[in-house]
């Protein structure tokens, strides 16, 4: 008869992610904390993960607000309470993900296509960490990042702001995202297309500036460049250590 298969041991780069999203819930995550849950991302389901292992008597006060359908999801199978950003504008702590982070806490986000929602929840929050296995951890951003900067924009406008990205902004290679297959450009939870636009190295190294540049042409709805918003980043490391800025 064959032996069961013991489960898989759990990657390098998963162990990464787990570590630097279990840190920073013991560090941020106190008993009187509502706490906001922001996703897409392949790190927030392990900050789920530390914060049920925390207890139901723990969590039964607390109630967690989601970005998007999948962090929805993820809430209510963890028999965590839902709640929604109407109710809760103010929250006391959001943990996320991120594309990259830089020396100066500015980081990409939107890989996901979720930077909107994702950007109104870490300013609503009084404390807003990131979570990130070590390869997001950069001096400068679009080092390993290099689809360029997300930008939700409204459909209708998406051809003129490509121009502009081209022409006044110089990012001849910005381009619409498309679904798996080119099924059709990617839509965000808000019916809006993405936008990815890649800027040389020097351009990047001062993003408040690009970022605030973007952000002005007409369509954009907004740009996955979070400048001045994060507390800290906890970055797991290949090693087992943990990285905190
Ligand atoms: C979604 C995001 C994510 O946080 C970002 O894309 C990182 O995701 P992953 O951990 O899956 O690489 O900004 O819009």
């Amino acid at each position: 008869m064959p032996l069961p298969t013991p489960p898989s041991p759990i990657s390098v780069l998963e162990k990464s992610k787990q570590l630097a999203a279990w840190t920073a819930v013991d560090q941020h995550v106190r008993p009187e904390h509502r706490v906001r849950i922001a996703m897409l991302c392949s790190t927030v389901p392990y900050v789920v993960e530390r914060i049920v292992q925390l207890g139901a008597e723990a969590n039964q006060e607390r109630v967690f607000i989601p970005t998007g359908f999948q962090s929805k999801e993820l809430i209510v199978s963890s028999g965590l309470s839902l709640g929604d950003v109407d109710q809760f504008p103010t929250i006391d702590v959001t943990l996320d993900g991120a594309d990259e982070v830089d020396t100066q806490l500015n980081c990409i986000k939107g890989g996901g296509a979720c930077h909107l929602r994702e950007k109104v929840l870490a300013e609503a929050a009084d404390t807003f960490i990131l979570v990130a296995d070590y390869r997001k951890n950069v001096q400068y951003l679009g080092t390993n990042f290099t689809p360029g900067i997300p930008i939700e924009v409204v459909p209708f406008a998406y051809a003129k702001v490509l121009q502009n990205l081209h022409h006044i902004l110089g990012s001849p290679k910005a381009s619409l995202r498309m679904a798996v297959k080119k099924a059709g450009p990617v839509v965000s939870d808000n019916g809006n297309f993405i936008i990815d636009a890649p800027f040389d190295q020097e351009t990047m190294k001062t993003p408040y500036t690009i970022m605030a540049q973007i952000k002005m042409l007409t369509g954009v709805v907004e740009v996955g460049v979070f400048c001045n918003m994060a507390k800290a980043a906890y970055f797991g490391n290949e090693d087992g250590s943990v990285t905190i800025r």
